[in-house]
């Protein structure tokens, strides 16, 4: 699908967020193509490392917001979740491309990567209250794992963006570049890691996250019942109509 570029080669498939017209926001297609596309990573022997991308200008949007509105997620094997899932289960290694905004699941996506690369204009925010909605992707556990809880409470509960050197600071990011340069260093480590022996990759991440998955999961499925709950109530409502109309929401009446 053109939304989502699938390019496989040595070694590394490289998946690239291409809606830019949209900010690279996703629609519930793009999240099947992406769970479809890790599935099929995860099973052929010649892929020995995903890579996310998006453009020098912007990773990810975050969720389609009209799809919010108009086919929220219903049911676990929904897209989204299936993706969510994808990436949290991945076995292999995992990298990710950042420049530009990545709101909401383009930022908690890459808590599920094992390298995060950024260009110096990468601008992270999970702004989930402001939408009356709650953490996904298990980041109501990574988040405060990674950051402390008090500064997993500033991303949470205000949802303000965070720049590329809070994140190398706070460790969801590994090495902070120019947006130009951004893709190409991340495929480059991603070229050096599929040159190296794929069992020991995929048994040190397996021993690395050892304990964690289940826990991972659980809280998935926890925060996913509450998310597709929020999302067809009122303050979600607002928050998306005011999004499509260009106007602030207005939280008064919920
Ligand atoms: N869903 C649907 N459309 C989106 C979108 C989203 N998540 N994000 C951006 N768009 C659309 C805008 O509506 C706009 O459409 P238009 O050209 O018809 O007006 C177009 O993409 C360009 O976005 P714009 O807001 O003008 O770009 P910007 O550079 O000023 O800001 C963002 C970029 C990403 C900061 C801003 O678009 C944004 O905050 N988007 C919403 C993010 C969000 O809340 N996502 C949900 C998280 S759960």
């Amino acid at each position: 699908m053109k939304d989502i570029l699938t390019h496989a080669e040595a070694g590394v498939m490289t998946l690239t967020f291409n809606r830019l017209e949209r900010k690279n926001s996703i629609t519930s297609a793009m999240y099947a193509a992406l769970a479809d596309a890790l599935e099929a990573a995860s099973a052929d022997p010649a892929t020995r490392v995903a890579l996310l991308q998006g453009h020098e200008t912007v990773f990810c949007a975050g969720n389609d917001i009209g799809d919010f509105l108009n086919q929220p997620p219903a049911g676990a094997d929904s897209p989204v979740f299936r993706f969510l899932r994808g990436i949290a289960q991945f076995p292999k290694p995992l990298v990710a491309a950042v420049c530009g905004p990545a709101v909401g699941v383009g930022t908690t996506m890459l808590f599920h990567c094992d390298l995060v690369f950024a260009g110096d204009n990468a601008a992270f925010s999970l702004p989930f209250v402001n939408l009356g909605l709650c953490p996904e992707a298990a980041s109501s556990l990574l988040v405060p794992q990674m950051f402390g809880y008090h500064r997993a409470a500033e991303a949470l509960l205000l949802g303000e963006p965070f720049m590329a050197e809070a994140a190398l600071e706070a460790g969801l990011v590994n090495r902070v570049l120019p947006p130009t340069e951004a893709n190409a260093y991340a495929q480059a480590q991603a070229r050096k890691l599929a040159a190296k022996p794929l069992g020991s990759l995929v048994e040190t991440k397996r021993l690395m996250k050892l304990g964690q998955q289940g826990p991972v999961l659980d809280r998935m499925q926890e925060e996913g019942a509450s998310f597709s709950r929020m999302l067809r109530e009122p303050a979600a409502r607002e928050a998306f109509t005011a999004f499509m109309e260009k106007r602030r929401p207005d939280f008064s009446q919920v």
